[in-house]
Formats: C-alpha cells, structure tokens, sequence
C-alpha cells in the first residue's frame, strides 16, 4: 500500500529520518510515537510532498510520490491534518469544508466569499461531513470562535471529506477535553482506509490502533502494541 524504502532527511548536520523503511499495509490503523523532534511530522511532510527528502523512495500502490507536489499527491489520495491546524480563521466552519473540497475548489472558493452557498454540493458532502464531525449547529460560525476541540474536529472533516487512501493525523487530539477526545476516536474506528496517527495519548492510541510503531534516531526502533512498547526498555531510555 505505503511503501516507502531507505527514506534519508536531514537538517543542516542533524539527520532526522535516517534510512527509515516501513510498508504500510492497507485498511490498517497505525500510531506512530517518538519523542519530540524525533522526526515524526517531518515524515508527514516528506509523505504529503511538503518538503523533499534526500534520499529514498516513497510509494503509494506502486507509484512514486516522492518528487510530486502536495496538490497531486492529495489528488494520488493522501489527506492529512496538521498539527497547527491551519484553519481559515475568517470564515465559517461550512466554509472551510466547501473550500476543502478537491476539484469544486475555485468554484467553491467564490462561493463562500460572495456567502451563496450551492445546494447540490451542500447536500451532498459538506452537510453529511458537519454531521459525522458533529459541528451541524455550529456551521455559520467563523471558524475563530468555535472551541479548540472543536476546530480539531473541523480540520479533521477538511481531511475526510475527499476520496483517499490513505490519512495522516498530526496530534488530532491533543491538548483538548476528553468529550471530544473520545468523539475523534469513535470517527476514526470507523474509517476502513490506512490511517497513520501521530498521537501520546495513552487511552487513546489503546482505543484506536494495536499496531504502535516507535520511531527513534530516525526509523523504526520497537513495533507492537501500547503495551508492548510502554514495556519496551529501549523506548523507556528513549523517553528519559
Ligand atoms: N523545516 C525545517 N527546517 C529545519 N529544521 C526542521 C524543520 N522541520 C523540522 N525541523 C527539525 O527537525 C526535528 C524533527 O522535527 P519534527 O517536527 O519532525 O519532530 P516531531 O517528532 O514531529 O516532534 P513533536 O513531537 O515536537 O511534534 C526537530 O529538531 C525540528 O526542529
Ligand atoms: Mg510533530
């Protein structure tokens, strides 16, 4: 499914990813832990075409991703979110989906800067997305003034609301309540596609995925489930 071979990133003289090499299997839910700085999010980025990589291969069904631009490789059927949001703050939750909308995007971007909204798309996607995120009340509000919890469950509608094969989430549920905690983790045992989940919480990487992978001096280190690597004396030193 996600193939990615001999993946080599550095800043400067620091390496970050150092000949990481891990096949993603499909219709899997994976956690991907690792102290801070240990390269998680710059994975992500490499994926998602964010920034190059310096050496390596990344591959989706069999064809290269590493090279293309973010935009075709969310077209390929990568979605991800961030973990500083990157909402548009002035507009309205529905807003923000509708412009999330792959191929609508122009006409979708007009739309929501004159306020006329189109039935047909709204109908289709944007209101069955408010639903599963749980935001239909809050859909006319900017996306400023809704909760943090909240905005972590618009990003992750933004995300969803195109085809994909695979979703990559950068901290979907940290530093927020444990109401939407739990909601986040409900949507995402639902989703049948391969997910990646960059996350610390214990309860919930429990909840979510039993296929844990620890990445440490830049690849893999230890894989198992929440227990097996929270037992794991190499990750213990690797937290210390
Ligand atoms: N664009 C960049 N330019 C220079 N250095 C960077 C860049 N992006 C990340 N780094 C550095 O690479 C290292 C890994 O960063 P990364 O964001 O991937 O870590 P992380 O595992 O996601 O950490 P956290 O748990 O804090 O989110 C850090 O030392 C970071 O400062
Ligand atoms: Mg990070």
């Amino acid at each position: 499914m996600l193939h990615i071979s001999n993946l080599s990133k550095s800043f400067g003289n620091a390496p970050i990813l150092n000949g990481f090499s891990y096949h993603f299997r499909s219709e899997t839910t994976y956690v991907l832990m690792g102290a801070n700085g240990s390269g998680k999010t710059t994975l992500f980025n490499l994926i998602g075409g964010f920034m190059p990589c310096d050496s390596g291969e990344i591959l989706l069904d069999g064809r290269r991703l590493d090279r293309l631009s973010p935009y075709k490789i969310a077209e390929l059927g990568v979605a991800r979110t961030f973990q500083d949001l990157r909402l548009l703050y002035d507009l309205t939750v529905e807003e923000n989906l509708l412009i999330a909308l792959r191929n609508k995007r122009d006409e979708n971007l007009s739309y929501a800067l004159t306020g006329r909204v189109p039935n047909n798309v709204y109908r289709e996607s944007v209101a069955s997305m408010l639903q599963r995120i749980h935001l239909t009340e809050e859909r006319k509000q900017k996306a400023a003034n809704i909760s943090y919890g909240q905005q972590k469950l618009l990003t992750l509608g933004i995300a969803l609301i195109n085809d994909f094969k695979i979703l990559l989430l950068d901290e979907p549920v940290a530093g927020i309540q444990p109401h939407y905690r739990e909601e986040i983790a409900n949507l995402l045992t639902g989703i049948k596609e391969t997910v990646i989940i960059i996350e610390h919480d214990p309860d919930f990487i429990r909840k979510v995925s039993k296929n844990v992978l620890f990445l440490n001096e830049g690849s893999i280190l230890v894989e198992g489930d929440y227990r097996t690597l929270r037992e794991d004396r190499r990750v213990q030193q690797a937290y210390l």
